[in-house]
């Protein structure tokens, strides 16, 4: 499969759902927060996040910098570090092999090490801080595979990495090279093709492709793609990028000040996204396959997460922004088989409350005499 023959959200949105909905749950995360404890205040980069993702799932996670992307994946994968902790919420993670789910968030480093590599892997942006630079890279492939399964004999592992190498497109002669001598392209491709080493459910991707020109990223998203259909793993694909996103995945969530404000397939953010950051999110990255036209940029600049504005942390550069949204914080809210946290859409208000706030009283909704309407 290519991206350029069966882009994903080609799919409908009834399509995309029927598929998902005859998967299993693979990890349901509830409440999830992570904060930073700066000597400067508490950072909540991770506010109250619920999520669901599907055995061979890929769900993307966009939003510009800083909107807690990273974190959010770093704790699914229990790889943050201080000053960040969980401070709040469940990832229950549902084994393939049918045993009782487990909440990762309670596991000690070494109950978590079992579920490392075999079950969820990781693929970051710098393929070079995630190599070995001193280690060849078969012997990378072999080591990994090895420790995870003891079982299997060097010659036996030596092919399987032979045969991951070939799968994203580097020939199997570049096992006996040392990571710094392939170009940076192949390094994330080898990155991505070690990561699938144990056959894992799930495979946490931070910006893969963002430090590879566009041919390389396309190249790369296509042997992703080819990889996901055959083996079947499912894929948190974070990046800014909501444009390759509508492309690749089925499912996306889109975070905003550390919160996620909206959830919907791609077919539906491709076409009637419910949120205003999410609109004005595909404005600034339009799909590569529409024909060209003006980049609107987002006006403004994302929260400052220690002094957020009260009400909706958007509402400050929303041009929909009605007066409650200065005040209160939507909701959540299932919506159309999605989720989004805006006033406009996610029925928190009545026809008639939402009206006046989008047409208030001329005169602030008080009468001639000062007396509130
Ligand atoms: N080590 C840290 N200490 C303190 N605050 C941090 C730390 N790492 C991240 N943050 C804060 O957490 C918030 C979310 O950061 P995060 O890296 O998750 O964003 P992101 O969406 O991945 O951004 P980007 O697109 O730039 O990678 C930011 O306000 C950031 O300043
Ligand atoms: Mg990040």
């Amino acid at each position: 499969m290519t991206l350029t023959t069966v882009p994903q959200h080609l799919e409908t949105e009834a399509e995309i759902i029927s598929r998902l909905e005859d998967s299993p749950v693979l990890l349901d995360v509830r409440g999830l927060c992570v904060d930073y404890v700066t000597e400067a205040g508490n950072i909540r980069a991770c506010d109250d996040v619920d999520l669901t993702l599907r055995r061979g799932e890929i769900l993307g996670v966009a939003g510009e910098s800083a909107s807690g992307k990273s974190t959010l994946l770093n704790a699914l994968g229990r790889l943050q570090r201080m000053p960040a902790a969980t401070s709040a919420g469940e990832i229950r993670f549902h084994p393939t092999d049918g045993t009782e789910p487990v909440d990762l968030v309670g596991l000690t480093e070494d109950e978590l090490a079992a579920y490392r590599w075999t079950k969820i892997s990781v693929v970051m942006q710098s393929a070079m801080a995630s190599l070995n630079p001193v280690i060849r890279l078969g012997e990378q492939f072999t080591d990994v595979i090895r420790t995870h399964n003891p079982r299997i004999r060097q010659a036996e592992a030596r092919a399987q990495a032979a045969e991951l190498l070939t799968m994203v497109g580097i020939s199997a002669d570049r096992l006996t090279a040392f990571p710094f001598q392939l170009s940076g392209g192949m390094q994330q491709r080898a990155l991505i093709a070690l990561s699938l080493a144990c056959d894992p459910d799930l495979v946490l991707m931070d910006e893969p492709t963002t430090a590879v020109d566009v041919v390389m990223q396309r190249q790369i998203l296509d042997q992703v793609l080819a990889a996901q259909e055959r083996l079947g793993f499912a894929v948190v694909f974070v990046t800014h990028d909501l444009s390759l996103l509508l492309e690749i995945s089925d499912r996306i969530a889109i975070m905003y000040g550390g919160k996620v404000v909206e959830v919907g397939t791609a077919a539906r953010l491709h076409s009637t996204a419910k949120h205003p950051y999410t609109r004005a999110l595909r404005n600034a990255f339009p799909p590569l396959s529409e024909p060209v036209r003006r980049l609107s940029g987002i006006p403004g600049s994302p929260p400052d997460l220690l002094d957020l504005p009260p009400g909706c942390s958007f509402a400050p550069r929303c041009a929909a922004a009605m007066p409650i949204c200065h005040q209160r914080v939507p909701e959540l809210r299932d919506i159309d088989q999605g989720r989004s946290a805006c006033f406009l859409t996610n029925g928190e208000l009545s026809e008639q409350e939402l009206a006046v706030q989008q047409h208030p009283p001329l005169n602030g909704g008080h009468d001639e005499e000062g007396e509130a309407l």
